[in-house]
């Protein structure tokens, strides 16, 4: 069904997102900046990935690290300069590299001149945002951040509630005024107009809300948010929006869409979007409560257990149910498209989570490679998955700089009355300062991250893991991903091929396989996603090995090693 009549050259790229804040640092001020990123382009040129998405790097007060954006149209003094993101966009597109800005317009920040304008009623800009009148004791309705605590805050100067379905300084803009969408069309028009190559849609989901805004229904540890995403009008606003912007640019849209089913994104797909975002195969290595519930684990055992036992714990995962939630999207899709990460700026470490970061983390991190990269979906890279970064200690509250964590950290050891230290390893497991800790290039001080006091915490394990340390090796992770990627590229089955999934089943529950076709070529994927030897007994294992993260002379005919992946050649 799948031919390659469809080809779009999106669907043939690798993108690789990066956290401009803990990326590079060419100034000193401890603050990764878009200078930084341009020193290092060469990096990304050699890996060879084609796309860079940079999280917001727009003025901002940094409540929610650039996801609280002050003025759209200007650079955040840490980052540089409007003259700097224009010589990162020249020196990716003479590299023919394309660059996507995040584009964050379910909310601003509360510092943001329209909030201002509109806290005062005389601004002229009362609706542009969701006030509701109302006692100071008693919001508006039961409605909960999706960082924790009330979504609702009570302003003084007002003397009204606002919506935030983030954090207080992350005001949710009144889509329903088409005033708001007509500034925030002009907005995206003046990037569109600067030659930049797509959009990636902040919480694009988010943007609608339902008529009246009905409490949530809820139960004991239970709340539905489902209220919060793809309300009603939210195709007619992706549709405008489309008409009045991205639609008269060749450019490339992603849109990360909280709540939304496969039946949902092909709505997308319609308004204009080339790609969703979706989290199912995320979900996968939570307990039964979610993200940020203890609960299965207790918080005896939190308190008393080893470090390896717990992060063991904090991310068992059913390879039946990662299979589930891939299978899901790609079936579900149709002919429509999928992107696929197993990092990002607001998950904990691939490896970590994925893999084995102590025992296996270079077979883990090139096995969780083969994953990403073999899969009927773009690949996006998360800057340092690359080089195997791991999760990092959190010994003090106080080094603590996300937002949600600090929030939900603060809930739980209120909840459970327990010090810091009980919490810690859940940290280490749950909080997105792990994927933000600075990149580490090389063994010098702060990783060679910056000359100055990095604004986050270095992990400790820089000296072993760096990139320096992996460019001169070339059996490291970063030169596996380096020549899948080019393997990838010169294959048309990896990208286009129809996928048949093969494993887990009851015998093997620990090993993963798909098979990929296309046009008479066939390849079969086989992943020994555990840290123990298992041997298949199947006619196909020993087919010949395209690619693998064990040497020929390692392999094992039909015994899979730890974390073995294995790319067979099926073709008849
Ligand atoms: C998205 C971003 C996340 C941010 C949130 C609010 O989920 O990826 O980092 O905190 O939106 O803007």
């Amino acid at each position: 069904m799948n031919t390659t009549t469809n080809r779009e050259w999106w669907k043939e790229a690798a993108v690789y997102q990066i956290y401009p804040r803990s990326f590079a640092d060419s100034d000193g001020d401890g603050v990764g900046d878009l200078r930084g990123i341009v020193d290092r382009i060469d990096y990304l040129d050699r890996l060879g990935v084609d796309v860079v998405w940079i999280c917001p790097v727009y003025d901002s007060p940094n409540a929610d690290m650039g996801y609280d954006i002050r003025d759209y149209r200007t650079i955040m003094d840490e980052m540089g300069t409007m003259a700097d993101w224009d010589e990162l966009l020249a020196e990716l597109h003479d590299r023919d590299m394309r660059l996507l800005m995040d584009l964050v317009v379910n909310h601003t920040s509360d510092e943001h001149e329209w909030f201002q304008e509109s806290r005062d009623l005389d601004g002229g800009k009362d609706d542009w945002y969701i006030w509701r009148e109302g006692s100071p004791e008693e919001p508006p309705n039961n409605w909960i951040s999706l960082f924790g605590g009330p979504a609702w805050t009570y302003d003084e100067v007002r003397e009204a509630w606002y919506l935030h379905l983030f954090d207080e300084k992350q005001p949710d803009l009144n889509w329903e005024n088409p005033d708001v969408r007509d500034a925030i069309y002009d907005m995206m028009n003046f990037w569109l107009e600067k030659g930049i190559d797509g959009f990636r849609m902040d919480a694009i989901s988010c943007i609608s809300k339902p008529p009246g805004l009905p409490d949530a229904d809820t139960g004991e540890d239970w709340f539905d948010m489902d209220l919060y995403f793809n309300g009603p009008r939210i195709h007619e606003f992706m549709r405008e929006m489309a008409a009045e912007t991205f639609e008269n640019y060749d450019v490339m849209l992603i849109g990360e869409t909280p709540g939304a089913d496969p039946e949902e994104a092909k709505k997308y797909y319609e308004d204009g979007v080339d790609m969703v975002v979706h989290f199912d195969h995320m979900d996968v290595t939570y307990g039964p409560g979610g993200k940020w519930s203890p609960d299965y684990v207790g918080m005896e055992t939190l308190a008393s257990a080893g470090d390896d036992e717990l992060d063991a714990m904090l991310n068992t995962m059913d390879l039946a149910d990662l299979q589930a939630a891939i299978r899901y999207w790609d079936e579900g899709v149709g002919d429509e498209w999928n992107c696929l990460y197993m990092g990002s700026h607001d998950q904990t470490r691939a490896v970590s989570r994925f893999g084995d970061d102590r025992q296996y983390r270079r077979e883990s991190a090139k096995l969780v490679a083969t994953f990403l990269l073999s899969q009927r979906a773009t690949p996006f890279l998360y800057q340092g998955d690359e080089l195997g970064m791991t999760n990092a200690d959190w010994d003090s509250a106080d080094d603590i700089r996300d937002v949600e964590a600090r929030g939900q950290v603060e809930m739980l050891m209120a909840d459970h009355d327990v010090p810091y230290e009980t919490i810690a390893p859940f940290v280490r497991n749950r909080s997105r300062d792990n994927a933000r800790t600075p990149m580490q290039w090389d063994d010098g001080e702060n990783a060679g991250f910056t000359d100055g006091d990095p604004w986050i915490q270095v992990n400790d394990n820089y000296p072993e893991i760096n990139a320096a340390e992996a460019l001169d090796d070339s059996d490291s992770i970063y030169h596996y991903y380096r020549r899948l990627l080019a393997f990838r590229r010169e294959s048309d089955v990896l990208v286009y091929g129809d996928t048949e999934y093969v494993l887990p089943d009851e015998t093997y529950p620990n090993v993963w396989a798909h098979r990929r076709t296309l046009d008479g070529e066939s390849v079969l994927v086989v992943l020994n996603w555990q840290g123990e030897e298992r041997t298949l007994d199947t006619d196909w294992v020993d087919a010949p090995v395209l690619f693998g993260n064990y040497a020929a002379s390692e392999r094992d005919g039909a015994t899979l090693r730890p974390y073995e992946a294995r790319i067979l050649d099926r073709s008849e």
